[in-house]
């Protein structure tokens, strides 16, 4: 029997299989929405784009917005991701099998499909997908870019930055539940230095997204009037100490702030460039933050209970359908695209901020719901997919 192994709430293994199977799920889904997807005569935005790059195309957020060019709108996709690869002995990250699906299934429908495991952050990266794009013939119509790591090396100085989470100007502390155990207790954080406030900023800020397309455009890759969107969070005032206040909410300010120049350089060719403001969903690394896992568990089940819960793929297609595809683009008055009106609904919110004030250990199963959050936690590793049979150790090298 082939079963998660989890130590401090970081799962180390993954399911060649079950990766698979989630994959084809979501491409399953995304293809059913085709009607949905289709722009014609209706947007600014027709034809749809013909070929887009994902930076972070493996999991989450990215791997939805691939699923969606891909076999939504059957766009070749260009994905680069950095994944462990497998061993004959060991198996690889979830990421590599989650790419080594979507090429396997795009390659038997007809779209083409690459996926690069390397180093976004590398400037020989950024050579290599503008060589990759010139040899196929490939103009990008839209990046997508969605990277989220703990380090990055800067490709002018070959300093290596590292992104913490932490608050700014004061320590901060608040209510913890350990998914897994159903533990609670309160999880505190010191204030970062300003060093670790701008290390986040070099990891997870604009910049590197800055860089690559001004790499994809010098390499004539970018098609006229391209598109790039890069991802955001937001969320609530009671994560805010923590979050948007914090060393990441400096990085995504920058992030905006980038979104900004990006469409000001693109607008010369027709191009757009934006944040999309995301809803909190479950991650690989959802789980060893502070504070998140109640919040997200709480948050999917008021959601859930009032009926508008989503995961990744729902995102990727409102993203796609609702917000790029319309004319003009929809935004708020910082110019971003909103994804997360549902999460921030009043009455969400409302009842999301009067559980997280009554849970404890007692009640924490009635009020938030540990089980959706590992079962996404799991099905992000491949485990706990349905209809995937996990008798035996899985062949690390075969999907
Ligand atoms: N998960 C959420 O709740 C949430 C909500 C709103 C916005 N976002 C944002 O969405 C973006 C993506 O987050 P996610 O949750 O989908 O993360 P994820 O961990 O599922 O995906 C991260 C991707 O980045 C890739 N990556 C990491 N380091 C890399 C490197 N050096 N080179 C190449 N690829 C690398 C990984 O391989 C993976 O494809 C982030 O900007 C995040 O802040 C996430």
């Amino acid at each position: 029997m082939s079963s998660p192994m989890i130590r401090n709430n970081i799962c180390l293994n993954a399911h060649p299989k079950g990766c698979a199977a989630l994959v084809e799920s979501w491409i399953a889904r995304a293809k059913n929405a085709q009607p949905l997807l289709d722009l014609s005569g209706r947007t600014a935005w027709n034809p749809p784009p013909k070929a887009v790059l994902v930076l972070g195309g493996s999991t989450g957020y990215g791997l939805a917005s691939r699923v969606v060019s891909g076999f939504g709108y059957r766009a070749a996709t260009v994905c680069v991701s950095f994944e462990r690869e497998p061993s004959d002995r060991k198996v690889g990250s979830p990421g590599w099998y989650d790419n080594a699906a979507f090429d396997r299934t795009a390659a038997r429908e007809g779209v083409f499909a690459a996926s690069l495991n390397l180093d976004a952050f590398a400037d020989a990266t950024r050579d290599a997908v503008v060589a990759l794009a010139q040899g196929k013939g490939l103009e990008f119509d839209l990046v997508v870019y969605s990277l989220a790591s703990p380090v990055r090396t800067d490709p002018k100085t070959g300093v290596m930055y590292r992104s913490a989470i932490k608050p700014i100007g004061a320590p901060y502390s608040g209510k913890h539940v350990d998914v897994f155990s159903g533990g609670f207790s309160v999880a505190s954080a010191e204030p970062a230095t300003a060093e670790e406030e701008a290390g986040a900023v070099k990891v997870m800020g604009g910049e590197d997204w800055s860089l690559w397309i001004d790499a994809l455009a010098k390499g004539g890759v970018l098609a006229r009037g391209a598109r790039t969107v890069a991802f955001s969070y937001i969320g609530p005032e009671h994560s805010h100490a923590i979050y948007r206040n914090g060393t990441i909410g400096r990085a995504k300010e920058h992030l905006e702030a980038t979104a900004k120049e990006l469409d000001r350089k693109l607008a010369a060719t027709g191009g757009r460039a934006w944040v999309s403001v995301n809803k909190a969903l479950v991650t690989r690394a959802s789980a060893v933050i502070p504070v998140i896992p109640l919040y997200v568990s709480t948050l999917y089940k008021v959601m859930k209970e009032k009926d508008v819960h989503e995961d990744c793929l729902d995102q990727a297609l409102r993203l796609f359908k609702d917000r790029l595809a319309a004319n003009p683009v929809p935004v708020d008055s910082a110019g971003r695209i909103r994804l997360d009106e549902l999460e921030m609904r009043a009455d969400v919110q409302a009842e999301v901020a009067r559980r997280l004030e009554a849970v404890d250990a007692s009640n924490v199963a009635a009020l938030a719901d540990l089980e959706g959050f590992k079962l996404d936690f799991l099905q992000a590793h491949g485990f706990a997919v349905p209809g995937v049979d996990y008798e035996g150790e899985p062949d690390p090298r075969e999907i």
